[in-house]
């Protein structure tokens, strides 16, 4: 085993980092239980670092005084293509059920092949790729290729689009906490996360869900959320995979635009508590929040100027600025309403600390998904439609978006 080559002792390394002797003790006490070997000699400590010259920053997160913390070189190319002007995300990762349930809701069978025809359509859309700098897909589209026989994650690096993943395995109720819900799946996410960078992932996306009644969420179900989401993260960036922290208020119930402000920030704040305990980077992560909206059974709507104060005033008040960008989900709001929305963030605050983007699913496919209703021949005028939207969405993310463009929509024949 190499032995490594040693660095200076406590109180040198102390004040070339400018950091305080205790900040280095503890640092040392890290790696020691990373098992880093470290050797002491007389009075001070040096550390094994395995032949490499490297910054001990690069072991530990050292928070130096008035210094940023660096962000690794990967999760940083990755957050740059993420956020290229005039982009954003589609979610393309429906679980089996969730897709089999939308097709069935269109009298389409899901099959395979059905799902690999539909997941071919909207990759292989000629002009989508100039509004979309990344896909999510589900772990079934990594496997599958287009009709020429081109992997469907390459189909979409070819055009410039970056492939991320689900990697969660869903909800369960979480126990003591009645009426909340947990995401499962960080057992193995280490190995599953090497496995998906070899199809060129580099991204990720974990989704936790957090429904609205008058008990609920819980305070437990807040924090053990959290908890979850700031560990899948941890380990995405320790394999160089940018995270998507997703937590989601949902839409359903007759709830105030109000109590989804109450709720929403509760968890943005228990979120963003974790992240930091969990050393995530906030530099090399995707927020994908809800909008802050009434609820889908409440009486009162609410239009475009008072969704984007509500949920601006959350995320300010919730969301640190180096976080670099954030990336809505739809959450059943309707497609036009989706886009209004999130062109009203971006005219209202022109000079937000965060790119406000989408990463839309049903928002972005449904027109889609019902012009084409399983049919080859519909296919060309299920793409149209397709990117007519990812346009749409293109422009609300710069505010540039009017309701008069939605007029030379093309429609299905
Ligand atoms: P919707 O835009 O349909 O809410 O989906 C976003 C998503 O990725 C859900 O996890």
């Amino acid at each position: 085993m190499d032995r490594g080559r040693g660095v200076a002792r406590r109180p040198k390394l102390a004040a070339r980092y400018r950091v305080w002797i205790a900040t280095i003790r503890a640092a040392i006490g890290e790696l020691v239980a990373a098992t880093v070997r470290v050797r002491k000699q007389g009075k001070g400590t040096f550390v094994s670092l395995h032949g490499q010259q490297r910054n001990i920053y690069q072991f530990f997160h050292v928070n130096r005084r008035n210094a940023t913390m660096r962000i690794d070189d990967t999760l940083k190319a990755t957050i740059g293509e993420l956020t290229r002007p005039g982009k954003g995300i589609l979610a393309a990762d429906e679980s089996q059920p969730t897709i089999t349930k939308r097709f069935k809701a269109l009298g389409i069978e899901s099959t395979e092949e059905t799902r690999r025809n539909y997941r071919s359509l909207l990759f292989t859309a000629q002009g989508a790729e100039k509004y979309l700098s990344g896909v999510i897909l589900f772990e079934e589209t990594l496997g599958q290729n287009s009709d020429d026989g081109t992997a469907l994650p390459e189909v979409l690096t070819r055009r410039g689009i970056l492939a991320g993943i689900k990697v969660d395995k869903g909800t369960t109720p979480l126990p003591n906490a009645p009426g909340d819900l947990i995401t499962q799946g960080l057992d193995g996410l280490t190995e599953r996360l090497q496995a998906y960078k070899t199809h060129g992932v580099r991204f990720a996306k974990w989704r936790e869900v957090y429904g609205i009644t008058d008990r609920n969420p819980t305070a437990l179900g807040i924090k053990a959320n959290a908890e979850v989401l700031a560990r899948y993260a941890a380990i995405c960036q320790q394999e160089g995979i940018v995270p998507i922290v997703e937590p989601e208020v949902l839409i359903d119930g007759d709830h105030s635009i109000e109590r989804c402000h109450e709720v929403s920030g509760a968890v943005l704040h228990a979120v963003f508590d974790a992240l930091h305990r969990h050393r995530v980077i906030l530099e090399g992560m995707v927020l994908k929040p809800n909008m802050v909206l009434p609820g889908n059974k409440s009486l009162s709507k609410a239009g475009p100027e008072e969704v984007a104060t509500a949920t601006l005033d959350v995320l300010r008040r919730n969301v640190p600025a180096a976080v670099p960008t954030i990336n809505f989900l739809s959450g059943g709001q309707g497609p036009e309403d989706a886009t209004a929305n999130l062109n009203a963030m971006n005219a209202m605050y022109p000079r937000a600390p965060w790119v406000l983007s989408f990463s839309y699913a049903r928002a972005l496919q449904d027109p889609a998904m019902r012009a084409w209703g399983g049919r080859a021949e519909n296919v060309p005028a299920a793409q149209k439609i397709f990117c007519h939207r990812v346009r749409m969405n293109a422009l609300a993310r710069d505010g540039k978006w009017t309701p008069e463009m939605e007029r030379a929509a093309p429609v299905a024949t």
